[in-house]
């Protein structure tokens, strides 16, 4: 009998780890390692459910936050799934025109925009563009005046002075961030006067962002609250009623014992009760309501195989197992202290033995993936796969050492088709010009 994990992830007859229908030793074994393995059939799922929670539900609407994962399949899928998508980059945007995601499902971030960035956005005609600075008004409307373009749908991103924690949310008074309009000073009501009396931009809602792993659907409520309050301070000040509220994304997901995420529904039944409350409470229409999940639709999604290697024990001290991957292709760890549970993929029915530390192969005493974790002994030559990698691995990847990237696998009952190639050293040249006063 095979033994559900979650997702379409189960240990299988032979005791192998197998995600999407594919045994994954087979993967490691066809692909290579490291390998990121992504199940097709848990993203979409998390699609459906957010779009059934904020788009049919509510008529709101919900973005894949793309700097999450993407590739072109991965736009593909949203397309598909009929989400929206969150891009805050030239790269970003160019990634999703060439899968043919409709422009105007695109919301188009960053603090800082370039010229061409802000060109190429305004003539793909990208739903919106979320304005983050004064700077960035000024470039738009000189860009929109030398390409004589229509208005150009906007939303401001303000800094709301909260910011959330995994169990709590801080309200920071003061509001240090180089992200978005302050409220505070005034900043905001200012800009959105701005684009109020501006004739090539159109004023189309609000947006904020206030941090990752949001287990507490207070926080939410918070932001929700200072956002429409700001709402009504824009309708009593202009007359001018803002019709959306984009409340960002960082709906927490499970990497590890002790994380609790809520269901996507709980996320949006909390956050739609607290801006009704809150629209009657400061006298205004509820807003349509937006969000932007990145990691809760891809991260669960994502396991990374790795061969073991080398491994080193210190005498009462501890045990260093290594792999043939590291910080290259999962910084969160070296990052931010990032903790994940991994699984002997080969031996996913075998007792835990031993507690060793997963160690990467890059030249950097943080270089670790897990620390203490607790498997069967582990051989060289074992596949370890570490779960919930879908979210900022491949796309904060690196070639640090020289390590060729590893490639993306998508699975899907059965079928593993990959969607981005294992780099080779001939990649890690291709970019690169030898003058010829160097050539020997
Ligand atoms: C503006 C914005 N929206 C959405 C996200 C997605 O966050 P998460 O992947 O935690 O859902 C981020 C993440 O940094 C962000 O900065």
């Amino acid at each position: 009998m095979p033994v559900k994990l979650h997702g379409t992830m189960f240990i299988n007859p032979a005791g192998h780890l197998e995600i999407g229908g594919c045994d994954t030793v087979q993967l490691a074994r066809e692909f290579g390692t490291p390998l990121w393995v992504m199940d097709e059939n848990y993203i979409r799922q998390q699609c459906r459910l957010f779009k059934k929670a904020f788009i049919d539900n509510l008529g709101g609407d919900a973005a894949y936050a793309s700097k999450a994962f993407l590739t072109q399949a991965m736009a593909a899928i949203i397309k598909e799934e009929g989400l929206s998508l969150d891009v805050v980059s030239g790269g970003e945007l160019f990634t999703a025109l060439q899968a043919g995601f409709p422009a105007r499902r695109i919301y188009f971030h960053g603090n800082n925009k370039s010229r061409e960035e802000l060109k190429m956005a305004i003539q793909s005609h990208v739903g919106k563009i979320v304005v983050d600075n004064f700077y960035e008004l000024t470039l738009l409307e000189e860009i929109i005046q030398e390409i004589g373009d229509e208005p150009v749908p906007v939303m401001l991103r303000i800094a709301p002075g909260v910011e959330a924690h995994t169990h709590e949310y801080v309200q920071t008074g003061q509001e240090d961030t180089k992200f978005g309009f302050s409220l505070a000073s005034g900043q905001a009501l200012e800009a959105g006067k701005r684009v109020l009396k501006s004739e090539l931009l159109t004023l189309k809602g609000i947006h904020c962002h206030i941090g990752s792993q949001i287990f507490e659907t207070d926080s939410f409520a918070a932001a929700a609250e200072i956002m429409i309050d700001f709402i009504a301070q824009m309708y009593k000040k202009t007359g001018y009623l803002i019709g959306e509220l984009n409340l960002g994304g960082g709906f927490g997901i499970y990497y590890s014992k002790g994380d609790t995420p809520k269901t996507i529904e709980e996320y949006a039944e909390n956050i739609i009760s607290a801006a009704t409350e809150y629209a009657e409470r400061y006298g205004v229409p509820v807003p349509r309501i937006i969000v932007e999940p990145g990691r809760s639709i891809v991260g669960p999604a994502g396991t990374t195989l790795y061969t073991v290697g080398s491994y080193k024990e210190i005498p009462g001290i501890r045990k260093y197992i290594s792999v043939d991957g590291g910080m290259t292709d999962n910084i969160r760890t070296a990052l931010y202290g990032a903790v994940y549970e991994g699984i002997i993929a080969n031996k996913a029915l075998h007792e835990p033995e031993e507690i060793v530390t997963i160690a990467g192969k890059c030249c950097e005493s943080g270089d670790i993936l897990i620390k203490d974790i607790s498997l069967p002994r582990v051989e060289p030559g074992d596949i370890l796969a570490i779960t919930c990698t879908g979210a900022y691995g491949y796309t904060m990847a690196s070639n640090y050492n020289r390590l060729p990237r590893p490639a993306v696998v998508l699975v899907r009952d059965g079928q593993a088709d990959i969607i981005v190639r294992r780099e080779t050293y001939e990649d890690l040249l291709r970019q690169e010009v030898l003058p010829r006063r160097l050539r020997g």
